[in-house]
């Protein structure tokens, strides 16, 4: 037992658990980092003003949908007037054709999939969209 096997050993217990408590949040960005490179960096830059087919996602956490002036949006997202909370971005991420319904248009807000300008499946393993929404909270979030 650890307690009987004197201060040391109950010290280097705690720095272990500490680190690994550290270390898995780090391996979820860097799962998240390689999630997002193989699912949506073909559409999506992280840079700021860098728009492509699809808008900088720099900042998305917390960010209004349809916010980048630049970016010529669908009108269905412009109408979500949704923000970008982590719940709603998991919740795209998890299933955007049914939950979402379709890319950017809200949890059935519009009854019709207008203007969609994409297509992503969805992650079926909840933990692969967890780890893609703490990549894109390490690359900045929207007050
Ligand atoms: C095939 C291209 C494509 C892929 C792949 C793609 N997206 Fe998108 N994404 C778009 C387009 C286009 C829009 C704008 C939608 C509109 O205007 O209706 C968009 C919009 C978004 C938005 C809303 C942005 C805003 O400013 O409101 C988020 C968040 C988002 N995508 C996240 C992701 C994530 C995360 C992935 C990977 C898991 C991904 N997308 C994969 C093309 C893509």
């Amino acid at each position: 037992m650890y307690c009987s096997m004197g201060q040391g050993v109950v010290l280097f217990f705690a720095l272990c658990v500490i680190g690994s408590v550290v270390l898995a949040a780090e391996d979820r960005v860097t799962v998240g980092g390689k999630l997002f490179e193989e699912h949506c960096s073909a559409c999506h830059s992280i840079e700021k003003g860098i728009n492509e087919f699809g808008p900088s996602l720099y900042g998305i956490v917390g960010r209004h949908a349809a916010s980048i002036q630049e970016y010529g949006y669908s009108a269905a997202i412009k109408a979500s007037g949704i923000v970008w909370t982590e719940e709603n971005i998991k919740r795209y991420l998890r299933n955007p054709q049914t939950e979402i319904r379709c890319h950017g248009v809200v949890m059935g807000r519009m009854k019709e999939c207008l203007g969609i300008k994409m297509s992503f499946r969805g992650f079926a393993d909840p933990k692969e969209a967890d780890a893609v929404l703490s990549y894109l909270k390490s690359i900045g979030t929207t007050p």
